[in-house]
């Protein structure tokens, strides 16, 4: 099976953590948002893949390469401006050719970059096959859908109609579309692979106004949207009490079992305070007295002596300075927090030191490289 992972967005909902890192590349309990997926792919017998890209994302390649690491076919494409989904997945599936020389005649997987689930994928496709269906959609249940779009869906599962954003009374389900998307070969002609344009726009309610069997999959699996700080928080939370299971996570970690997630490089200094669910990246210093929890701590992070780091996310390189209380706070790379500073829900830019690619960088000017008011 081949699938198609969409990862060229620009993550504006994540910053300040984008401007360095790539959403793909986002650490959950140590390892890349991406690795978390592919490797589920690959549980699930997808072995060749194809990311979507925007030129910007050139790290995402560095950190992959072939994939031969991960035990899958990594190849990569590109769009000189952003396609949208309709337009990346048509450009990529539209070269593939079947071995006999012919057009592809396969099913196919699309998947958005950004979700972590531990859906059974094996079990989608399976459905898909049993339906007959043009187009699958894996879905997720909600307590308010009236954020999101929502499907129409009969017993069988056939989804009939999409809602954007309905009133919460007006929903016809608590079901939205979870990001991941079967494909039958015949819909390649029906996209446009040279404009922008977004399936979940115009292909996926056409087909349903023709009547084409567009198919829900409905599995009560873990599913997350990695799509800003928040979530990003969480994920690694859930993931940290065993909540999802990821091929990725390493199980070996010091205290993994207790909802707390150390990598073994990184150095907790005796009376520092770990309160779970927490995840350390590699390469910290946590000093005696401090207390950390419900929060993550990238790579290369130190915090100071009876420091205080409560639901807060430290990115790569950040350095919390001795007695310094931070909460509901994001911190971007290498940003430096001041002695005794107190922050309450703030979010800090990246240091100007230490920034490594120039065209992550904050656009506008003043970025502050410390923070907080003693
Ligand atoms: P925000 O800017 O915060 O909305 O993030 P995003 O655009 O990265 O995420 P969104 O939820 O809009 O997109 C879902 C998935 O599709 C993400 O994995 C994106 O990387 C990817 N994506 C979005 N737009 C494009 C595009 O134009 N081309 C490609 N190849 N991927 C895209």
């Amino acid at each position: 099976m081949r699938a198609i992972v969409l990862v060229g967005g620009e993550g504006t909902r994540l910053r300040p953590l984008t401007w360095r890192t790539p959403k793909a590349l986002v650490p959950i309990l140590g390892r890349p948002l991406l690795e978390h997926l592919l490797l589920n792919l690959k549980q699930h017998g997808v072995t060749s893949v194809t990311l979507a890209m925007t030129a910007r994302n050139e790290a995402i390649r560095g950190a992959f390469g072939d994939g031969q690491t991960l035990g899958i076919d990594l190849d990569y494409a590109y769009e000189d401006t952003p396609l949208g989904s309709g337009g990346a997945i048509g450009s990529i599936a539209s070269t593939w050719r079947a071995a006999d020389g012919g057009p592809w005649a396969e099913p196919f997987l699309v998947v958005n970059g950004d979700v972590i689930s531990d859906l059974d994928v094996s079990a989608m496709i399976a459905n898909h096959r049993a339906k007959h269906a043009v187009l699958s959609l894996s879905l997720h249940e909600v307590e308010d859908p009236s954020p999101f779009g929502v499907v129409d869906i009969d017993a069988d599962g056939r989804i009939h109609r999409f809602v954007e954003k309905p009133k919460a009374e007006e929903a016809p389900s608590r079901l939205i579309n979870a990001g991941t998307w079967v494909f039958d070969a015949r819909l390649i002609g029906m996209l446009d692979p040279t404009t922008f344009n977004r399936v979940e726009d115009g292909l996926f309610p056409r087909l349903c106004a023709d009547g084409e069997p567009v198919y829900g999959f409905h599995q009560s699996a873990y599913w997350a949207d990695v799509g800003n700080p928040d979530a990003l928080l969480r994920v690694n939370l859930d993931m940290a009490r065993g909540a999802v299971a990821s091929p990725a996570a390493r199980a070996g970690a010091a205290g993994y079992e207790q909802g707390i997630y150390v990598d073994e490089t990184s150095t907790i200094e005796d009376g520092a305070n770990i309160e779970a669910p927490s995840v350390i990246g590699a390469d910290c210093v946590v000093r005696a007295g401090s207390t950390v929890s419900g929060s993550l701590l990238w790579d290369g992070v130190t915090v100071g002596a009876a420091a205080e780091v409560r639901d807060t996310i430290l990115a790569t390189g950040v350095s919390v300075g001795d007695g310094a209380r931070l909460e509901r706070s994001v911190v971007a790379h290498h940003a430096t927090i001041q002695p005794n500073a107190s922050l309450q829900g703030e979010r800090i830019d990246p240091a100007e030191a230490g920034q490594t690619d120039p065209s992550q960088a904050p656009a506008r000017s003043g970025t502050p490289s410390s923070s907080g008011t003693p």
